[in-house]
């Protein structure tokens, strides 16, 4: 008879080689809890890309701070409970009144994890005979939404990435034997591969076939539009959006979620999103930090000038070297490589020990998220990183071409792959 663990002895999963062969090197290295632009790795300090620390708040010392006193006040406990048993405190409202504010939305929702956030969200609203239509490469938070909700009855449909035409499509055919609502689930900015979601299209499309849109702005908020307000506010089309999510795992720099909508919307989610209603709330050193962090987010326009420029620097001095960067228009860079032929995990993999060797820490993906035969880096360039990051990185990938003897660049056919990756992005 089959154990349910007889699996786990197999290299079967995710990255089920690498757990086999035991590597806690490429998979779950053991890091320096403290993130910035330089961390410990290995005993060495490395230069860090992979951290999404966007706008250098991770190091700042006043949040800090408030954090240290809010555990002198209140404790690691606090709050004891559920928002709707004993864990809803007026500081929580009070945060959640100004995440309303900073959204330009009427009313805002606390979360304590991206993750749950969007399940949450996602399954309180979608259920029986309606349909939720996801962007084929959205995160794995928001497909596990669409599960949820087809648990519920849903029905999931998929458009390929960011294609007008394929919404499209898509829309009038979920319209023809409707019965139910519609929701569209996309991320603002796409934290893999960096390009911006087509919002102005998304926006008309959702208009003219009655649905409604959420957005997982993980990698947009406190990044992009102005005060860090988001994807919405940089197309200026903040108020056609009927969910805007963020998480404060990236800029924020802390733990949690939020969401933010009509005060009906957020009412409906506050009541119904069971990973909320049945989880501890957001705990009280977050909520006392993330309020500080707040301020920091909105008065950050000279922050977000340096980790744009820092983006630009990065990006020019490996173009510049011949490596084929993605054109996707958020801070993150992303380098694409030949893998050769067909060795595609083996290049990747030795191009990534290689960098971390020389004390340049980055992440490499693979296929599906990249066309096969391409490995790609992707680095998260922040307000912390200097010049002198940047140069020592530029020279280290300059040095890897020669010793690894690495194709030139990319050639045409995978420059079309590519950029079919990224639709809508113009270069
Ligand atoms: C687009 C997106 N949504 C949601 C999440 C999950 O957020 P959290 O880490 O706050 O749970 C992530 C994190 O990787 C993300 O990139």
């Amino acid at each position: 008879m089959i154990d349910i663990f007889d699996k786990c002895k197999t290299d079967g999963g995710y990255f089920g080689y690498y757990r086999k062969a035991g590597d806690r090197d490429l998979t779950r290295p053991t890091m320096d809890p403290l993130p910035g632009k330089t961390m410990q790795y290995k005993g060495n300090e490395v230069v860090m890309w992979s951290v999404n620390n966007y706008i250098g708040l991770a190091e700042n010392e006043e949040v800090k701070q408030v954090a240290a006193q809010a555990v002198q006040d209140f404790g690691t406990s606090s709050p004891m409970g559920s928002r709707m048993m004993s864990g809803n405190t007026q500081h929580h409202q009070d945060l959640e009144k100004r995440l309303a504010e900073f959204a330009q939305k009427e009313a805002a929702y606390l979360f304590n994890y991206g993750y749950m956030g969007v399940l949450g969200i996602v399954s309180s609203l979608c259920g029986s005979k309606d349909t939720v239509i996801v962007d084929r490469l959205a995160h794995a938070c928001i497909l596990d939404a669409a599960s949820m909700a087809k648990s519920a009855g849903a029905t999931i449909r998929y458009f390929k990435h960011n294609n007008m035409k394929d919404l499209e499509s898509v829309l009038q055919q979920v319209n023809k034997n409707r019965e139910g609502g519609v929701m569209i689930l996309i991320e603002g900015v796409y934290g893999m591969t960096g390009d911006l979601a087509d919002l102005p299209g998304i926006c008309e499309l959702k208009e003219k076939y009655n649905a409604r849109l959420f957005i997982d702005d993980a990698h947009g908020v406190g990044v992009m539009g102005e005060k860090g307000r988001g994807i919405g506010d940089h197309f200026g089309v903040q108020d056609r959006v009927d969910l805007y999510f963020g998480t404060f795992a990236k800029a924020f720099a802390a733990i949690g979620g939020y969401v933010a909508a009509d005060q009906d919307v957020i009412d409906w989610i506050a009541f119904n999103a069971r990973t909320q209603v049945f989880a501890k709330s957001l705990p009280m050193v977050y909520v006392k930090a993330l309020d500080k962090t707040l301020d920091f987010v909105i008065a950050g326009d000279d922050r977000r000038k340096i980790m744009w420029d820092n983006s630009s620097k990065l990006k020019k001095g490996l173009k510049d070297l011949g490596y084929y960067i993605g054109p996707g228009e958020s801070p993150i860079c992303s380098v694409f490589t030949p893998t050769g032929s067909d060795d595609v995990n083996g290049v990747g993999v030795r191009m990534v020990k290689y960098l971390r060797e020389n004390l340049i820490f980055v992440t490499a993906v693979v296929y599906p998220v990249v066309p096969p035969g391409l490995c790609m880096f992707r680095m998260i360039p922040t307000t912390s990183h200097t010049d002198v990051e940047i140069q020592r990185t530029v020279e280290v990938f300059a040095r890897m071409k020669k010793d690894m003897n690495l194709m030139d660049s990319v050639n045409e056919e995978d420059i079309k792959k590519i950029r079919k990756v990224y639709r809508n992005v113009k270069d």
